[in-house]
């Protein structure tokens, strides 16, 4: 199963969500790929100790920025947890948007195309998308079965899940009809009003498509990735681990 992990407001807990929801499954024995689609590369940063040394074709730049009709594999990284591997991203996939717009073969599919082949060899296969309407994502969307969109309390948090919403439809309707909403996310969380009228609106608003599942504020989430490790392995313990843990049970019964 292709996951895709989205929305287009910056800092809702995307990457943390990849990250924690990747390394549970793997912690739990399953065979997990994270790939990094976002130009930020946090995800790579904390998953592979040497991500800096990596060159742009050892990541997945190549595989975005050739055209459809060129093989480029996927590039499949080991990383310290057993079994997660990680497709790491590159800075220079910034200008994705720029180059992709002027080309004319799939460039939807160049993500999909690459994971198709090894597709089979994964339990689970999580997508760390960028905090834009971009053609990485619109890539990230194209090759993903499902879709969790994770909102972080406050208004604009809430206002933009209008335009995900849309771009997930149109992804529906032209590239992808496969793609289902898993559900949204709410992150971050903590007793303050505001935090607790953001979520209510929430499930007002979206009823059923909100997750059950609430992240937490929890400082050790931050704290485990500066030590570039993930929450299970730096604390299994904390109020974010037995989160995540939670919503893997939610989300796939395990
Ligand atoms: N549950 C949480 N509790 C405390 N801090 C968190 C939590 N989730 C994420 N953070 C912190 O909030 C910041 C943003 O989180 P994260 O990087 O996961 O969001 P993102 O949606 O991937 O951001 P971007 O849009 O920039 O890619 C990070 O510093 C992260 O450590
Ligand atoms: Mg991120």
């Amino acid at each position: 199963m292709v996951i895709a992990i989205a929305s287009q407001k910056g800092g809702t807990g995307k990457s943390s969500t990849s990250i924690s929801l990747a390394a549970g499954l793997a912690h739990l024995g399953k065979k997990t790929l994270l790939i990094d689609i976002d130009s930020q590369a946090n995800s790579s940063k904390v998953l592979l100790h040497n991500y800096q040394s990596l060159k742009p074709d050892n990541t997945i730049y190549r595989t975005i920025m050739r055209p459809t009709t060129e093989r480029a594999p996927l590039p499949i990284h080991q990383t310290l947890v057993p079994n997660l591997s990680v497709v790491p991203s590159h800075i220079l996939l910034a200008d994705t948007d720029i180059r992709l717009t002027t080309a004319i073969d799939h460039r939807e599919a160049r993500l999909k195309t690459e994971l198709d082949q090894v597709k089979a060899d994964y339990d689970f296969i999580l997508i760390d998308c960028p905090p834009t309407l971009s053609w990485s994502t619109i890539n990230a969307l194209t090759a993903a079965d499902k879709v969790i969109v994770t909102v972080a309390p406050g208004y604009f948090e809430l206002d933009s899940i209008v335009q995900i919403s849309k771009t997930i439809e149109q992804v529906h309707e032209y590239f992808n009809p496969q793609i289902e909403l898993l559900g949204f996310l709410f992150t971050m969380s903590d007793p303050t009003i505001t935090t607790q009228t953001s979520l209510k609106i929430l499930r007002q608003t979206y009823t059923q498509r909100v997750l059950q599942t609430i992240i937490p504020r929890n400082t050790d989430l931050r704290d485990a990735h500066f030590n570039r490790q993930d929450i299970f392995s730096f604390n299994p313990e904390a109020k974010a681990a037995r989160a995540y843990r939670m919503l893997i049970s939610e989300l796939f019964h395990l």
